[in-house]
C-alpha cells in the first residue's frame, strides 16, 4: 500500500512560518512521523512539496497509478485553484484534503474549499496530527475489503 502526502506552497517554512497559527514542528519532522507511522501501518509513505500549482498538479498526474491514495494539504490554493481541484477529481484515488489549522475559524476567505467536494473526506484544525489521523483513514479504508 503507498500513500503518497503533497504539501502545498509556504509548507516548506513549517516551523518557522506563524508557528502560533501552524505550530513549531518542521516538514522534515512531520514527513518523518509519517514514514514511521506507515512502517507501523504496512504503507509505504512517499511526501513531495512544491509552492508551484503546475508543480503540485503534476505530481496528482504522474503519481496518479502508483499510488494508492493521496493525502493533500493545499494550502493556499484549497481557495484558489480550480485547476488543483481537477487535477483531484482526475486522479480517481482517494485524496483527504488535510489543513493543519481550522480554517472556518479563520478569515471569511478561508472558509470556502475548491478542494472540498472532490475530496474523499477532511480533517483539519488538528495541527500536524491531522495528517497522522489521515494517514490511518487511509490505511482502513485501503484495507477494507
Ligand atoms: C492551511 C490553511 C490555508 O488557508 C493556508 O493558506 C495555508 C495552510 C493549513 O494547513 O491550515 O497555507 O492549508
Amino acid at each position: 500500500m503507498r500513500i503518497d502526502v503533497v504539501h502545498g506552497p509556504n509548507l516548506n517554512l513549517l516551523g518557522e512560518r506563524e508557528p502560533e497559527v501552524y505550530g513549531r514542528t518542521t516538514l522534515a519532522e512531520l514527513d518523518a512521523r509519517l514514514q514511521a507511522l506507515g512502517k507501523e501501518l504496512g504503507a509505504d509513505v512517499r511526501c513531495f512539496q512544491s509552492n508551484h500549482e503546475g508543480a503540485l498538479i503534476d505530481y496528482l498526474q504522474d503519481h496518479r497509478t502508483v499510488a494508492d491514495a493521496f493525502i493533500l494539504n493545499p494550502a493556499g490554493y484549497t481557495h484558489t485553484s480550480v485547476a488543483l481541484r481537477d487535477a483531484v477529481a482526475a486522479v480517481q484515488k482517494p485524496v483527504v484534503e488535510v489543513h493543519l489549522s481550522n480554517t472556518q475559524a479563520r478569515e471569511t476567505f478561508r472558509k470556502s474549499s475548491l478542494i472540498a467536494a472532490v475530496a474523499a473526506g477532511r480533517i483539519e484544525g488538528f495541527g500536524v496530527g491531522g495528517y497522522e489521523l489521515a494517514l490511518r483513514a487511509l490505511v482502513d479504508r485501503l484495507a477494507a475489503p
